[in-house]
């Protein structure tokens, strides 16, 4: 692997640890203004200080968030659908010069294999692998679940190890019982989790727990952070729990500390 190529990986995922905490802002791209991310900037600066990235949109990151930021940014480059919409229909919407002249540490579109639109987003996947090599630009795949599809070991891990032979240089993934066996299939690619849509604190928390246990590299969290009573509490917890194996107990404790914005009633 280049030197650029670990650099811009090794600013995503702590080399000692192996491990990362990113928060996932990009939803706007076939959502549109998401519950919390209405005004981006507000919610997400107040949490930028403990995430180890930021997974987010050029358009977004323009907008939203102060170019002053040491917070690398892992850039969305594909969309072209919305919720109203068949998902899987994404295209590549960001050029790679574009990425580079906003000092992407890496760039990222999702794979919807099942979907109908599956082999075009398998080649948008190739054409990015192909364009960050070419210029040291690591690239995460999204395995992007259809809306009838189950998220088991077995289709999730269909779904990952497809994208780590086109060449993805980290993959993100839902948690699902046997995760253990979908992380064996991807070799040395680190697997991130989402978070999904979002659930209880506890129910987050322990996600988690048992993901980074069961070999996850971290998160790339998002609705779970943003969306919760205490944001601020929530990334201090998610943080506690990938980068020093705080327990449930440990991050719930640290998740119901009062931060700023926070709406827990005392
Ligand atoms: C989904 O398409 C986006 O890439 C989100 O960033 C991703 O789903 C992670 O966010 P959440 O934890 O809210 O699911």
């Amino acid at each position: 692997m280049d030197w650029g190529m670990k650099n811009r990986l090794s600013r995503i995922i702590n080399p000692r640890s192996g491990r990362c905490v990113m928060l996932a802002v990009d939803h706007g791209y076939f959502q549109g203004p998401t519950t919390g991310l209405e005004n981006l900037g507000k919610t997400v600066n107040p949490l930028l200080l403990y995430a180890d990235a930021l997974m987010i949109t050029r358009g977004a990151l323009r907008n939203w968030i102060p170019p002053t930021t040491d917070k690398p940014i892992v850039l969305r480059v594909s969309g072209g659908q919305s919720i109203l919409k068949e998902l899987s229909n994404e295209i590549i919407t960001t050029s790679i010069e574009d990425a580079i002249r906003i000092n992407a540490s890496a760039i990222t579109c999702s794979v919807y294999v099942g979907g109908e639109y599956e082999k075009q987003t398998i080649d948008n996947l190739s054409r990015l692998v192909n364009e960050g090599e070419a210029y040291g630009i690591p690239v995460l795949a999204v395995t992007a679940v259809g809306k009838e599809l189950v998220r088991d070991a077995r289709y999730l891990g269909l779904a990952c190890r497809i994208c780590v032979e086109v060449g993805a240089h980290m993959v993100k993934t839902y948690y699902c019982k046997d995760f253990p066996e979908v992380v064996e299939a991807c070799g040395n690619i680190p697997v991130v989790i989402a978070g999904g849509k979002k659930i209880e604190e506890k129910a987050a928390l322990e996600m988690a727990v048992n993901a980074t246990k069961d070999g996850a590299a971290g998160v790339d969290m998002g609705r779970n952070i943003f969306q919760s009573d205490n944001p601020v509490g929530m990334i201090k917890a998610v943080k506690a729990i990938v980068h020093e194996n705080a327990t449930l107990s440990e991050a719930l404790d640290i998740y119901r500390t009062p931060h700023e914005g926070s709406r827990i009633l005392q």
